[in-house]
């Protein structure tokens, strides 16, 4: 055991582990690309980006060296009040410049799960600002994953990541999420959703949250015409559309955003994080459309982080954009999507594979295994990270991963899922 697994094990209380039962750590000290390296000299294909993170890859000198100029010169200063920074103000204007819509406005977070809970918060003062304070109703989906703090685990709609930590707020209903593999259709799923603003009362009902695609929960597009349809209805009685592109904002899909797919979807606020710095730095944008900004006009906006428009974060963030548009990496994403779709369907030949799925540089694996737990350790120590999600397993590697890299996780997948027993 290295010094540094002695003292995570001895003093490190890490996510998705049980408590006083650690695993043995991985410990990770260097990034290249799409690869990792461990502590032993193992090198990694990284075909998760960690938590589908990094569209420019690991390692890339150009975020540092911006990171080290802004903080020799403003290492931070607060953005309450009229207080602001050059970094934050050009980068609002560039995510309003990148994204659909009239999503002109931006409020910084650090994370998803604190733009999650600003959207659910900002949604409902915007409707108590309009005189209409019993709207407060929160239609989210099971399945869904919008983060952990209470607002946003509220929202997310997978059972045991809710479990022991009651009670949550009020007022929030969990829909189906559209899932073709499991026989849903968008007429049941439509109809699901106006019987639940029924029975609410439209007039309660102040948003509606959910993820482009599912991330987290496995990786799940949805059938071609949900998203159209589920914005007629919200439309038709004047709910918000939150829409939470923390996976699938920044090229991951192919397009900028989520919400350039079919057609074109018109959220009211839009959630973003992660790819936004490429996790060079913490740092999250809720988006704000010019119909909210209307509705909020006037009300005092008593929410805010300490490093909310942190100027390092923004002026990263900024470089992080600029590389994703000068290396193309958004058609990049949707090219080698592509090719990775194309290897993982050669996959469902095997009996432990029931389902290949993907939408841009996603992919999702559904299995007929009971758990790919133990399967996605496998396939590590096979030297490629994927990530486990119940019986599925997903993936989404840096958007600057080669071909060849792509090809080596089909092969490493394939070798590992022949081997996998069928669960009974
Ligand atoms: C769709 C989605 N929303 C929100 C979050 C929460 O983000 P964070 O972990 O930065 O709080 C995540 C994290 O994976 C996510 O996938």
């Amino acid at each position: 055991m290295s010094r540094i697994t002695d003292l995570d094990a001895r003093h490190v209380l890490h996510p998705h582990q049980v408590a006083g039962h650690p695993k043995p750590p991985v410990v990770f000290v260097e990034g290249k690309g799409a690869r990792v390296r461990d502590e032993d000299g193992t090198w990694y294909i990284d075909g998760t980006c960690g938590l589908w993170v990094c569209p420019v890859g690991h390692g890339r000198a150009e975020l540092a060296e911006v990171a080290r100029r802004q903080m020799e010169k403003l290492e931070y200063y607060a953005s309450f009040w009229e207080f602001t920074n050059a970094p934050a103000a050009e980068l609002a204007a560039k995510l309003a410049e990148l994204a659909p819509g009239d999503l002109n406005r931006v409020f910084f977070t650090n994370g998803g799960s604190e733009g999650n809970e600003t959207a659910i918060k900002l949604a409902r003062l915007a409707w108590r600002a309009q005189g209409q304070p019993e709207r407060t109703v929160i239609l989210s989906r099971k399945m869904g994953y919008h983060g952990v703090s209470y607002g946003a685990l509220q929202a997310t709609g997978i059972p045991p990541l809710r479990e022991g930590f009651g009670p949550l707020p009020g007022d929030f209903v969990h829909l189906d999420v559209p899932y073709p593999f499991r026989g849903t259709t968008t007429d049941g799923l439509i109809a699901q959703l106006e019987a639940a603003i029924d029975e609410a009362g439209p007039e309660r009902v102040a948003a509606f949250i959910g993820e482009p695609v599912i991330g987290v929960g496995g990786m799940i597009p949805p059938h071609d015409d949900y998203w159209p349809r589920v914005e007629e209805v919200l439309r038709r009685h004047g709910i918000l559309f939150i829409c939470d592109e923390v996976v699938t904002g920044f090229g991951r899909t192919g397009r900028w955003f989520g919400a350039d797919h079919w057609g074109g979807l018109h959220p009211d606020l839009m959630v973003t994080a992660k790819g936004l710095t490429s996790g060079y730095f913490p740092l999250g944008a809720v988006l704000l459309s010019d119909r909210l900004m209307d509705m909020l006009d006037g009300q005092p906006i008593r929410h805010g982080f300490t490093y909310n428009g942190h100027p390092v974060g923004c002026a990263v963030a900024l470089e992080n954009l600029a590389i994703i548009e000068r290396e193309g990496l958004v058609a990049r994403a949707r090219e080698l999507g592509e090719r990775l779709l194309a290897g993982l369907r050669t996959l469902e030949a095997l009996p432990s594979v029931a389902q290949a799925r993907g939408f841009g540089l996603m992919a999702g694996l559904e299995l007929a295994v009971e758990d790919a737990a133990e399967l996605s350790d496998r396939i590590r120590k096979a030297g490629v990270i994927v990530r486990a999600t119940g019986q599925k397993l997903v993936m989404s590697p840096p958007l600057v991963i080669e071909p060849s890299q792509i090809d080596t996780i089909v092969e490493v997948l394939q070798r590992e899922l022949a081997a996998t027993p069928v669960a009974a």
